[in-house]
């Protein structure tokens, strides 16, 4: 697989949270179908957070979303936003290491969004993933379809399929090549 694991730069979190990133992955719409009230979500590489809120906002008051990322700035702003906001108590901030993301399961939901192409090991990630997974747990993948081509995206998803993951769909967003992995 093509490695382009640079590390997104908190510096440019700007675009992460643009008006037009809002729009054409829109948040609530995504994750409507996926979480349900109670839930744990791990938000993996969960940046500033852009899907952490509406995650913990459809998780409701006994859900719990674990924002998960590599970078203390990107937790920061976490922090930051969940200071103001009244879903800030639902949110727990995990700092990874970069071989492992580290959280204990089970978790319900995973979001993987934008975030694989940055890892140094897709692999392990994917196994360290299936382990802390619930029964009928879900890992919801999305790769930005300007950097990850159809491709690379197959082969992520063989490397999935080796960890055990079953591939449930696959289908294409604007922005996004997107599919949701069984556990
Ligand atoms: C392109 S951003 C996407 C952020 C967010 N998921 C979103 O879509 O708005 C990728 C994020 O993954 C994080 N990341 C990169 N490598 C990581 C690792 N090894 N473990 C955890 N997070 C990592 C980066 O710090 C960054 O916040």
């Amino acid at each position: 697989m093509a490695h382009h694991h640079h590390v997104y730069s908190a510096e440019n979190v700007s675009f992460l949270e643009s008006g037009l990133r809002k729009l054409v992955m829109n948040p609530a719409k995504m994750l409507a179908p996926l979480v349900r009230e109670g839930m744990t979500v791990l938000d993996v590489g969960c940046g500033p957070g852009l899907f952490t809120f509406e995650a913990a906002r459809l998780a409701g008051r006994e859900g719990r979303v674990i924002a998960a990322d590599l970078q203390q700035a990107m937790l920061d702003m976490v922090q930051a936003a969940a200071k103001d906001d009244a879903m800030g108590g639902r949110i727990t901030l995990h700092k990874c290491s970069a071989h492992r993301i580290g959280v204990t399961g089970p978790v319900d939901l995973i979001l993987a969004i934008h975030v694989v192409h940055e890892l140094p090991d897709p692999a392990g990630f994917f196994s360290e993933m299936k382990s802390i997974l619930s029964e009928d747990g879900l890992l919801y993948l999305a790769e930005p379809a300007f950097v990850v081509s159809g491709k690379e995206f197959s082969e992520t998803l063989n490397i999935a399929s080796r960890a055990g993951f079953q591939i449930k769909n696959r289908k294409r967003g604007l922005l996004s090549r997107i599919a949701l992995l069984a556990g």
